[in-house]
């Protein structure tokens, strides 16, 4: 059965994530819902995905002495609220412990899994829509390739009587390959009713979640399903199923930035994150990582092998190869950052240059002005970061060192190989370095004595 998608709704909706899971088979010092795919850790996805769906509440059930993971709930939802699930006694009674929440008696109820990230928000508005014409109960299905450990869709036609989990299914239960993916929508005045009614009298002696089909039923209500692609479903249980979610996870929004006129030229190569915005006609070029918090703007290029996590780059800006940008990082329109190049906390005006082999750290360089090959701020003592201010049309000669605080004034010069300590002022030069010394012959003479030595 499909439903339209509606956003137009004016149905209050709670959204419970329940985020209590051990994660033992991750393997991990991190509570298994912190770990991340495409730069967001999978209970970041879910719940700004319930949001994006229209939830206007959201619930957060987590496991005990959880502080990490109620602190990203809180990042991501400062308005969520956070219960703890004591005892692990299954889904129904993870549900349960937002029992205050759901007293509220929300329109709409949907109960979705922290560890199942790539759910869209389509499909949680697809999931909702059938409560609003009548339904008590819906569940989220999928084909599965391998049925085995998910729980049973038993059906009639657009009616789910029963989800089966596979340890209480029968042989002909388990040859069903319509599968439970977990998420639900449930009428919120009805959902402490169902749920109050689960019993624990199965094979693990859980209160399972699935059973409110059966109960909504017994009660005289409707219950139905939707049906999605499985891996809209993937949950995530290892490192391995990890990497999976991110292939696809990665593979979306590569699409969608080409969909949006981005040229990837090698896109399986160019690694997004979740907020990563590319401009129309921006061009990136193969091997480069997005880390979070990246915009390019209009027509920039990012060339080969380049690193970008935090930063700004203005429309026709040039960045790479090699080049790495960190938070803070702000290109300006039309400027140039070359290969083995790292900015950090800087600012770099329009059409400036920085071509080769230079670190700039809380900085913030004019329009126009040209950084040699090798410039380094000294930005920090050891204890303290201090800011580097050079002014337009500057030009700083290759391989200075600007030790910061420092100002080079507008239109200024810095001659190459310089240590700079003192602010240069407007239109100046700034020397710092040893004067040369000349002594004609010295090499010819040099070499006739090392001979000399050499034969004895
Ligand atoms: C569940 C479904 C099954 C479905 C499958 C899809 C139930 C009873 N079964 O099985 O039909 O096919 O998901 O992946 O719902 N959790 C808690 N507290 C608990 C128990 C679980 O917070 O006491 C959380 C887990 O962290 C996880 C989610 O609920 O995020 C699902 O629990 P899990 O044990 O993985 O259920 P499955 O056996 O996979
Ligand atoms: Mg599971």
């Amino acid at each position: 059965m499909t439903f339209s998608y509606s956003s137009e709704t004016s149905r209050t909706c709670l959204a419970v994530v329940l985020a209590a899971g051990e994660g033992t088979r991750m393997k991990s010092g991190k509570p298994k819902v912190l770990h991340q795919v495409a730069g967001r850790s999978m209970l970041g996805h879910v719940l700004a995905a319930v949001t994006r769906a229209g939830a206007t509440g959201a619930v957060a059930v987590i496991g005990p002495d959880r502080e990490d993971v109620a602190k990203e709930t809180r990042a991501i939802l400062p308005d969520a609220r956070i219960y703890v699930q004591r005892d692990r006694l299954g889904t129904a009674h993870a549900v349960l412990s937002a029992r205050e929440a759901l007293q509220e008696q929300p329109d709409d109820v949907i109960i979705a899994f922290a560890d199942t990230p790539l759910v869209t928000t389509e499909t949680f508005a697809t999931l909702r829509a059938p409560l609003a014409e009548g339904a008590a109960v819906v569940a989220l299905g999928f084909e599965a390739r391998d049925p085995a450990g998910y729980g049973r869709f038993i059906t009639s036609g657009d009616e789910l009587l029963a989800i089966r989990e596979h340890k209480d299914a029968t042989e002909a239960e388990r040859a069903i390959t319509l599968c439970n993916g977990g998420l639900m929508a449930i009428r919120g005045d009805l959902a402490l009713n169902f749920l109050d009614r689960v019993e624990n009298r199965n094979a693990q002696g859980e209160y399972y979640l699935t059973d409110i089909v059966a109960v909504a039923r017994d009660l005289g209500h409707r219950a139905v399903f939707a049906v999605v692609p499985e891996e809209e479903v993937h949950g995530i249980n290892d490192r391995a199923q990890l990497a999976a979610a991110e292939r696809i996870m990665q593979d979306r929004l590569r699409q969608a930035a080409m969909m949006s006129g981005v040229t990837l030229v090698a896109p399986e190569t160019v690694f997004l994150s979740h907020d990563t915005q590319l401009g129309r006609d921006v061009v990136v070029e193969p091997h480069v990582v997005f880390g979070p918090g990246v915009a390019v703007e209009e027509g920039a290029v990012v060339h080969s092998f380049s690193h970008l996590e935090g930063a700004r780059i203005a429309s026709g800006a040039n960045v790479g190869p090699f080049a790495r940008l960190r938070p803070g990082a702000s290109i300006g329109s039309k400027a140039k950052v070359g290969n083995f190049v790292e900015i950090k906390n800087t600012e770099l005006g329009a059409g400036a240059k920085v071509s080769h082999l230079t670190y700039l750290g809380d900085a913030s360089v004019g329009a126009e002005a040209n950084i040699g090959a090798g410039t380094i701020t000294c930005n920090y003592d050891g204890f303290n970061k201090y800011r580097t201010e050079i002014g337009e049309g500057a030009f700083v000669g290759s391989n200075s060192s600007l030790v910061a605080p420092i100002t080079i004034g507008r239109g200024a010069y810095v001659g190459s190989g310089s240590v700079i300590t003192e602010n240069v002022p407007d239109d100046g030069l700034g020397l710092g370095r040893g004067r040369q010394v000349v002594k004609e012959g010295w090499a010819f003479e040099f070499r006739e004595k090392a001979k000399a030595v050499k034969k004895k």
